[in-house]
This record gives C-alpha cells, sequence and structure tokens, in this order.
C-alpha cells in the first residue's frame, strides 16, 4: 500500500492545502495530513484546532486522516511507513527553500518528496497572508473553508479585545 504525507503547519488550512491533499488522495492509497506541532512559531491556533479543522475540511476523503507530529518529519515517515511527502509548489519563489528541505529529508532516511504545482487559482493563497489580510479587515472568505473562516474572524476579534492584536 502506498501512503504519503501532505506535511504543514496549517494555521489554518486554506483551499490551496486541501487541493493539493485531494490530489494526492488520487496518487496515492493513504494520505496523512500531518500537522507539524513545533513549538517554533507563533500560531493563531493551537494543535489540537489544527487537527480538529483538518478533520472537518479532510472528511470528504476517504483515505485521508489526520495526524500531528512533533520532530523530524523524516522520523515520523520511518515510524509510520510512509513512502513520500508531497508538497505543493505556489511559485518559483517556493522552489528553493523546497528543494533544500526535500534533499534534506532525502538525505536523512531516503524517504521521497513529490512536488505538485498548486493550482493557479491558489497560487497566491498562504495561511500568513489569509492571517494578515483577515487581521486588517480584508475579506479571505474566498481561501479558506468557510468554517475556517467563521474560526478565524472570531479568533482575530477575541485577540483585539484581549489587546493582542
Ligand atoms: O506549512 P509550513 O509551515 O510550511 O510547514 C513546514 C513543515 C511543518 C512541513 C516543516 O517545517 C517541517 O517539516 N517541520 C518538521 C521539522 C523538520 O523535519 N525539519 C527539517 C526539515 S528539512
Amino acid at each position: 500500500m502506498s501512503r504519503a504525507v501532505c506535511p504543514g503547519s496549517f494555521d489554518p488550512v486554506t483551499h490551496g492545502h486541501l487541493d493539493i491533499v485531494r490530489r494526492a488522495s488520487r496518487l496515492f492509497d493513504e494520505v496523512v495530513v500531518a500537522i507539524g506541532v513545533n513549538k517554533s512559531k507563533s500560531r493563531l491556533f493551537d494543535p489540537d484546532e489544527r487537527i480538529a479543522m483538518l478533520e472537518r475540511a479532510c472528511a470528504p476523503f476517504d483515505n485521508v486522516r489526520v495526524d500531528g507530529f512533533t520532530g523530524l518529519l523524516t522520523t515520523y515517515c520511518a515510524e509510520h511507513d510512509v513512502q513520500a511527502i508531497v508538497k505543493g509548489l505556489r511559485a518559483v519563489s517556493d522552489f528553493d527553500y523546497e528543494l533544500q528541505m526535500a534533499q534534506m529529508n532525502d538525505s536523512l532516511t531516503g524517504v521521497d518528496t513529490v512536488f505538485l504545482p498548486t493550482s493557479p487559482e491558489f497560487s497566491f493563497v498562504s495561511s500568513s497572508l489569509v492571517k494578515e489580510v483577515a487581521t486588517f479587515g480584508g475579506d479571505v472568505s474566498a481561501f479558506v473553508p468557510d468554517f475556517v473562516h467563521t474560526a478565524l474572524l472570531e479568533r482575530l476579534a477575541a485577540r483585539r479585545e484581549a489587546g493582542e492584536a
């Protein structure tokens, strides 16, 4: 059985992520959306919230499940019999860093990385930009699932009320 991971921070999940997950689910028998929960960046949503969002967003895909991981992605792949890492490439600007990570991951455990070109309608969409635009009142409803949009607006409002944003 072929098994791949779609790794990411997913803070929050966007339609761009889900496009890659959907397409990976057609290429592999099983896809694990692996949510990195290392404490390296400040996140808007905590690990449990991100896992719950991904579980809801991926419910339509029969062969996709969601998991969180800490530590190295290659360790997760080795421990869970994962043969491939699937990454979306939005633009040339993504390529340098993604290539570097793919080569590092290969050198660590021999796990391969498969790059999928992002669908053009999502080529400018990222979680970071979605958060930034939403923080300043821009309409990001086209870029995330409706329930994520609601959660995003609620979280930003709560942060503003708490004087954190
Ligand atoms: O959505 P992101 O933030 O681009 O996801 C990055 C992620 C989580 C896929 C990447 O940071 C990662 O693989 N982190 C786990 C730690 C690790 O394995 N680091 C070495 C990468 S070569």
